[in-house]
């Protein structure tokens, strides 16, 4: 069956050996740093707040831990096929490997909702703390051009009607657009043009800076906690997904956005000077490091305010706040720290998307030029600008929540697949060297499997419409040109594998 012809796996070992257009600049520790550099952002900075506030109250600690057990699972998942098929293209590469063209072009569609669309979410924080600073220092730029022209309210009638839930319900703000996320967008997307060597240098500088915020930020803080604002825990439920379990549930679902990232790392493969090694320690030790990070934070957060003041653009600054007039200028460091990670998440994630694309493209599912790399800066700089194109649009378009949300399924989706396709691929080929075996992994990968889809199903049904919505167009575009144009389709680029191993 065409659908399903696949790459061979050794080929692809062939295929990163041979491949060496991209630069091999990145060691253990800028893996490690690219990972956290991904990870810690808008999630934790702006969507934890928020998510107490609307779903889940101080019970959003548990959420970070559901949301924390879905992604470990997923990631030793992940870590089996980066170190064994360490090429960029990420878990699109490993499912067409294991799973078959369609499912890779499924994977690398939904991707692109986990990389170009989180870039813009991000960005939309970053919007929220850089215009929060500067209104310390009096500059205040006018609200019209710091928001999104549009917000989303699902018709409550709709039930599941998907074109309903999709359609309608769209409301003006009266704001023009975000343009302050749409300038980081832009001066991102210069700078990754220019090359990975400098852009991993300078990620190093600011994940130090981020990581100095948030520790300080819990060592003061510790001092502040009132316990009464942990009563209740668990706030009573008052709608599907508002407070009580199920808001945990969906809270999990949002914040499970503060931890995409630690994948990131594998989207660098083939820039990686180690990649069997190093893949695995820089995506599961970014991962390991968040996941405590994250934990202590919001029990700080919802400890020394009323998660109920926490539903703000910039709801660590609001923390803050309560620390007293003495500690003002603890305000300010956390907002250029905020305004440091944000900018480090964005530029992790417009460094994955483009990888992306120039696999898809490599395979012939997308058009030539998205592979096409700069002579003098060995990037790939068409498919590079086009992504930055696109998600300044969408971050200069949409709010914050409906984008967060809308990151987290497409990339609950690509993890549950992932997690399947490790099964299957042991499964048909046990004979592959692998560098790095998920350790239990037929306990493993099923738990992934089983997180990953019951915090998918813990976020709303307009936000379920908007992710078939973009899967139905990926299905137009396979089936219209890539599938066509595929380069297994021409016998070239890969073997279609037998079922069985040979
Ligand atoms: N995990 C990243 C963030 O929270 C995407 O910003």
């Amino acid at each position: 069956m065409k659908l399903f012809r696949r790459k061979h796996a050794a080929d692809l070992q062939a295929e990163a050996k041979a491949d060496q257009s991209l630069k091999r600049a990145l060691g253990p520790v800028n893996l490690t740093a690219l990972g956290i550099g991904a990870i810690i952002g808008a999630g934790i900075f702006v969507l934890t707040g928020q998510a107490a506030a609307k779903y889940a109250g101080p019970a959003i600690v548990l959420s970070f831990i559901l949301a924390g057990m879905a992604c470990a699972f997923a990631g030793l998942c992940y870590a089996e096929f980066a170190a064994m098929i360490p090429m960029s293209g990420s878990a699109y590469t490993y499912g067409y490997a294991t799973l078959g063209e369609f499912v890779a072009w499924i994977i690398g569609w939904d991707l692109i909702l986990e990389y170009l669309f989180a870039a813009s979410t991000v960005a939309v924080g970053w919007s929220g703390y850089v215009v929060s600073f500067l209104k310390e220092f009096g500059i205040v730029i006018p609200a019209q051009f710091t928001s999104a022209p549009y917000d989303h309210h699902a018709p409550l009638d709709a039930g599941w009607n998907m074109w309903r839930l999709f359609t309608e319900g769209w409301v003006s703000t009266g704001a023009t657009l975000n343009v302050p996320a749409m300038v980081i967008v832009g001066l991102v997307t210069f700078l990754l043009v220019l090359g990975i060597k400098e852009s991993a240098s300078f990620n190093n500088v600011i994940v130090a800076v981020k990581l100095a915020v948030i520790l300080t930020f819990i060592a003061v803080g510790f001092a502040f906690i009132n316990r009464h604002n942990w009563q209740p825990f668990v706030p009573p439920a008052i709608g599907p997904g508002e407070f009580g379990w199920g808001g945990v549930l969906r809270g999990a679902g949002v914040i499970f956005f503060a931890y995409i990232g630690f994948d990131a790392v594998s989207t660098a493969a083939q820039e990686a000077k180690n990649p069997q090694r190093d893949m695995p320690i820089g995506m599961l030790a970014s991962l390991g490091v968040c996941t405590i990070l994250y934990i202590i934070v919001a029990l700080v957060l919802t400890g020394v305010v009323n998660y109920k003041s926490l539903n703000v653009p910039a709801p660590i600054a609001v923390a803050v706040d309560s620390f007293g007039a003495n500690l003002a200028w603890l305000r300010t460091v956390i907002k250029v720290g905020a305004i440091a990670g944000l900018s480090s998440v964005i530029l992790v994630m417009l460094l994955g998307q483009p990888r992306i694309f120039y696999c898809m493209s490599k395979d012939g599912l997308l058009p030539k030029v998205f592979s096409s790399v700069h002579p003098k800066f060995k990037t790939p700089w068409i498919a590079q600008i086009f992504t930055g194109m696109v998600a300044m649009l969408v971050a200069g378009l949409f709010p914050i929540g409906l984008l967060g949300e809308l990151v987290s399924i497409g990339t609950l989706l690509a993890f549950l697949i992932v997690c399947a396709g490790v099964l299957v691929l042991r499964k048909l080929h046990p004979e592959i060297h692998r560098p790095f075996r998920t350790p239990a992994v037929w306990v493993v990968a099923p738990l992934g499997i089983f997180f990953c889809g019951w915090l998918m199903s813990g976020l709303p049904r307009d936000t379920w419409a908007r992710l078939i919505v973009w899967m139905l167009l990926g299905f137009v575009i396979y089936f219209s040109y890539s599938h066509r144009h595929s380069k297994l389709h021409h016998g070239l680029g890969g073997k279609t594998i037998p079922p069985k191993p040979e």
